[in-house]
């Protein structure tokens, strides 16, 4: 078999010829370069680092003028909940849950979140039913055929200001205010960026005019924003005494957004520690007696000569 590929590709292939690559290495290196002058190989070198230097200059003066992204990173924020060993912070959750209710749901949504799911996270049975009462849902038909409201109960769903898409807009000068629900998900840098926009707000630098309706933020893409400043300090006021400021208020309404886009963030987190110490005592079990045996049997090995 090697007889015959030696044969259709040439013997070279199969032998090493040194010989013949040295001396083709020898005469390709040294032939072009070897005749140069000293100042010959500097002229060149120095143009080289020349136009080296001036194409990267031009890409970093191209760079920095291009107006591609106009609108500001989100800065990242340390969340209590980032980091291997942590949970979400519930009691933030439980007022974020207040600022949702009290600011945000006048305007958005959030139709994948029951009642029933804040028991055990924020509220207690009792609590989550009482909260659920606060609603009016409509239910039905009746006998009659009628459609009818009635107080909401743990298995309703956070219900939506507006009935539909359309009415929605014709509220919002033409906007849409999208559904919170996943919102942390659906968006590029999660709750850093719902909580960079939420506080974010500012005058418009000089010579960008907002049409009316419009707000400026540097976090929202473009910059014109039609959902005004909904958080100030002390816009709501705290069943738990916390201070209201602005800040906390949107940590907080995040907090509990990121819990609502992932309500199983801290089972998840759980799982994890728990299959890195199933690991790490499987290892144990496994490599420690192996460990042992080899010290054994070397010392054993050791005594005998
Ligand atoms: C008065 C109505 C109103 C209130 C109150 C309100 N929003 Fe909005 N929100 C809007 C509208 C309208 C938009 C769509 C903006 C657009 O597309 O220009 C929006 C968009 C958003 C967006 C999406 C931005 C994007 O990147 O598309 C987020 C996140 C948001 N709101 C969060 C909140 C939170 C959190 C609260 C409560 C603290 C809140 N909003 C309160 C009207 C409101």
């Amino acid at each position: 078999m090697a007889a015959t590929v030696g044969r259709v590709c040439g013997a070279s292939i199969l032998k090493a010829n040194r010989g013949a690559v040295r001396h083709q290495v020898s005469t390709f290196t040294t032939a072009s370069f070897s005749g140069w002058t000293k100042k010959r190989k500097t002229l060149f070198a120095t143009l080289g680092i020349v136009t080296g230097g001036t194409g990267a200059l031009l890409f970093a003066l191209d760079y920095s003028v291009k107006a591609s992204e106009l609108e500001l990173h989100p800065p990242k924020n340390p969340w209590s909940h980032s980091g291997f060993f942590a949970s979400l912070d519930h009691n933030s959750i439980r007022r974020g849950y207040e600022v949702y209710k009290q600011v945000c749901a006048a305007c958005h949504g959030m139709k994948y979140i029951a009642y029933r799911n804040l028991i055990g996270v924020s509220h207690t049975e009792a609590e989550a039913k009482a909260e659920a009462e606060e609603v009016q849902v409509q239910d039905g038909p009746d006998e009659a055929g009628n459609m009818y409201m009635r107080p909401g109960k743990l298995s309703d769903y956070f219900p939506n200001p507006y009935p539909n898409e359309e009415a929605a807009r014709a509220a919002n000068n033409g906007a849409f205010p999208p559904d919170l629900s996943y919102i942390t998900l659906a968006r590029h840098g999660g709750e850093d960026y719902v909580f960079a926009l939420l506080t974010g707000y500012c005058d418009a630098p000089a010579g960008i005019v907002m049409r009316e309706g419009q707000y400026y933020n540097p976090y929202f893409p473009g910059g014109a924003i039609s959902m005004a400043q909904a958080l100030y300090n002390e816009a709501i006021e705290y069943a738990d005494g916390t201070p209201a400021y602005a800040s906390q208020l949107a940590k907080d309404v995040c907090t509990f957004l990121k819990w609502a886009a992932e309500p199983e963030y801290d089972q998840r987190k759980l799982m994890l520690i728990k299959v890195c110490i199933d690991t790490l005592c499987l290892l144990e079990t496994e490599t420690v007696p192996l460990f042992m045996w080899m010290v054994i049997a070397k010392v054993l090995v050791q005594a005998q000569y």
